[in-house]
């Protein structure tokens, strides 16, 4: 049975890819990610104001989001640019495609480190993108121009793939996917689940919301990839709430080309890979398949008999039982 398949030009072993997180934050990690059967790994992101400071570029303290400022916390903001570099030397060490991140929300010449990166032997790069369209001063347009222009100066300037991994917070997701498509992107991972904010209502203050995703989560993205894997030509990998092997298959058929976990292996440890490989042995024996692209999107949208389905959402039709 054929488990590889083809991401960004890239072929993995497997289809599963652990995401950007802490389990792809030290050599030790990713080793260990790649010994428990990972596909491919992205390596926890480096933020663009980390890089843009070391190189004296930037007054970051004027610029720096809180996820930035969480960040340095942690992780320490001293020789970020040589130890992130470090990282992925010794990562491209194990024998699977070894996927650097950066957190970016602006072109500036961070940019330049996606050369250094692609010297450093980085199959390929993610560009996380977010801006929380909070500012209602900014239009739409505004914050996905951002995005667009950082893609089209980092495909001009290196010759791995780069892929985009985005949040839902757009009005039209179809013609900004297709915007990025235009501009040659090589892969979309959709989506990222950013930072959540709760309310302890006892002591009447701001609290951590919850940090990992729920396997409910995953039905969103099963929309978005059957709608939008037809109409691209770049790849797409599946992300959130993508918990076990049936979720995979979902995602597969959907048109996915990867998928990308993090909260279960978080939760239930890395020997969930294992798990997922089984599942999905057995689900493709049962149905006489011997590889990934015998089925990958026979569910989406484009394949369906049932186009319009895909389009449903509301409940008029739906019968709910209510007691
Ligand atoms: C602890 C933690 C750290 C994360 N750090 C990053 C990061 O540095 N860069 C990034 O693009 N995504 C980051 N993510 C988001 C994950 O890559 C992923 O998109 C998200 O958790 C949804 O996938 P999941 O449902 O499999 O967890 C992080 C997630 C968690 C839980």
């Amino acid at each position: 049975m054929d488990f590889s398949t083809v991401y960004m030009n890239l072929k993995l072993r497997n289809p599963i890819i652990v995401g950007s997180c802490g389990l792809t934050g030290t050599q030790d990690k990713v080793k260990a990610c790649a010994d428990a059967g990972a596909g491919a790994v992205v390596l926890k992101s480096i933020f663009e104001e980390q890089i843009e400071s070391e190189l004296g570029k930037m007054s970051h303290e004027e610029s720096w989001y809180p996820e930035a400022t969480d960040y340095i916390s942690s992780y320490g903001m001293q020789n970020a640019i040589s130890r992130y570099l470090k990282l992925l030397e010794d990562s491209t060490k194990t024998d699977i495609p070894v996927i650097p991140s950066i957190h970016c929300f602006g072109k500036g010449n961070w940019i330049e480190f996606a050369g250094k990166l692609e010297s450093a032997g980085a199959s390929a790069i993610e560009l996380n993108t977010f801006i929380l369209p909070s500012d209602p001063r900014r239009t739409g347009r505004d914050n996905e121009k951002i995005i667009l222009d950082i893609v089209s100066d980092i495909k001009s300037r290196i010759s791995i793939p780069v892929s985009v991994k985005i949040g839902s917070y757009f009005s039209s997701i179809s013609s900004f996917v297709k915007e990025l498509d235009d501009r040659d992107i090589d892969g979309i991972v959709l989506f990222n689940r950013f930072f959540r904010i709760n309310f302890d209502i006892e002591n009447l203050k701001i609290v951590d919301g919850s940090f990992f995703s729920s396997p409910q989560e995953t039905e969103p993205v099963l929309r978005w990839v059957s709608l939008l894997s037809p109409l691209t030509s770049c790849d797409i990998a599946a992300s959130t709430g993508i918990h076990d092997g049936e979720a995979v298959i979902k995602q597969l058929l959907a048109g996915a080309n990867a998928v990308q976990v993090c909260s279960t292996l978080y939760k239930n440890g890395l020997g969930v890979l294992s798990d997922i490989h089984g599942f999905i042995a057995d689900w493709m024996r049962r149905h006489n398949y011997s590889s990934i692209d015998d089925f990958r999107g026979n569910l989406s949208q484009k394949s369906s008999s049932n186009p319009a389905e895909y389009q449903r959402v509301q409940f008029m039709k739906a019968s709910v039982n209510s007691k």
